[in-house]
């Protein structure tokens, strides 16, 4: 089973990041990592707590901390052997940490890693509006070889319920990595 880094940090949209884990959990082994402030925006928007989400969890997938930087996936050597890394949703502090290369978690850490072992990173993040910092840093990930964007439904696709909207983000992550998923009608024209 190929495995592949997901990462929730505490930007709103903990959902992009449910949704992920469903998709990616079929046919991979995940490690997932989530910071302090995504389990508290998990239980704010979704009443999920803690304890439930990670009783939830499949076992193809790996939790970690943010604080556990001792961890294997922590080096380059773990991270060459995966997909590479999404961070969806991504708050534009931990924009910020990548964008400048401050490892002080291990959210941080697995991205600078990807970068600097040319491996995939996804960062999808979500703040409006946008300051010149946030835009900056966005400009410095992509320079640096990373993707960036923010989430960003669309409406062609005539979505019904927030589910469709959350399919459509989630499916345009997985296009990125060359994953199939039907979460989204592909436009033909
Ligand atoms: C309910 C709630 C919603 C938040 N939404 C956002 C958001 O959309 N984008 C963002 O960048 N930060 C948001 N924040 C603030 C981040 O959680 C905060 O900056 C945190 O320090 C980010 O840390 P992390 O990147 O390590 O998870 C939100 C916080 C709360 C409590």
């Amino acid at each position: 089973m190929e495995k592949i880094v997901l990462c929730l940090t505490g930007a709103s949209g903990t959902v992009y990041g449910i949704k992920l884990l469903e998709e990616l959990t079929k046919e991979h082994f995940v490690y997932l990592i989530v910071s302090n402030s995504g389990f508290k925006v998990m239980e704010k928007e979704l009443g999920l707590s803690k304890h439930s989400f990670i009783n939830s969890l499949p076992d193809n997938c790996r939790l970690f901390y943010e604080d556990q930087i001792d961890v294997p996936v922590s080096s380059g050597s773990q991270i060459t052997k995966t997909k590479g890394v999404i961070v969806a949703p991504c708050s534009v502090g931990t924009l910020g940490a990548v964008a400048n290369g401050i490892s002080s978690n291990l959210i941080h850490r697995v991205c600078d890693v990807a970068l600097k072992e040319g491996k995939k990173l996804f960062l999808l993040v979500r703040e409006m509006p946008l300051s010149l910092t946030h835009i900056r840093n966005m400009e410095k990930v992509f320079l640096a070889g990373g993707t960036v964007a923010v989430a960003s439904p669309a409406f062609y696709t005539k979505p019904e319920t927030v589910d469709d909207m959350v399919n459509f983000v989630a499916g345009k992550v997985l296009d990125h990595f060359g994953i199939e998923h039907s979460l989204y009608k592909r436009w033909e024209g």
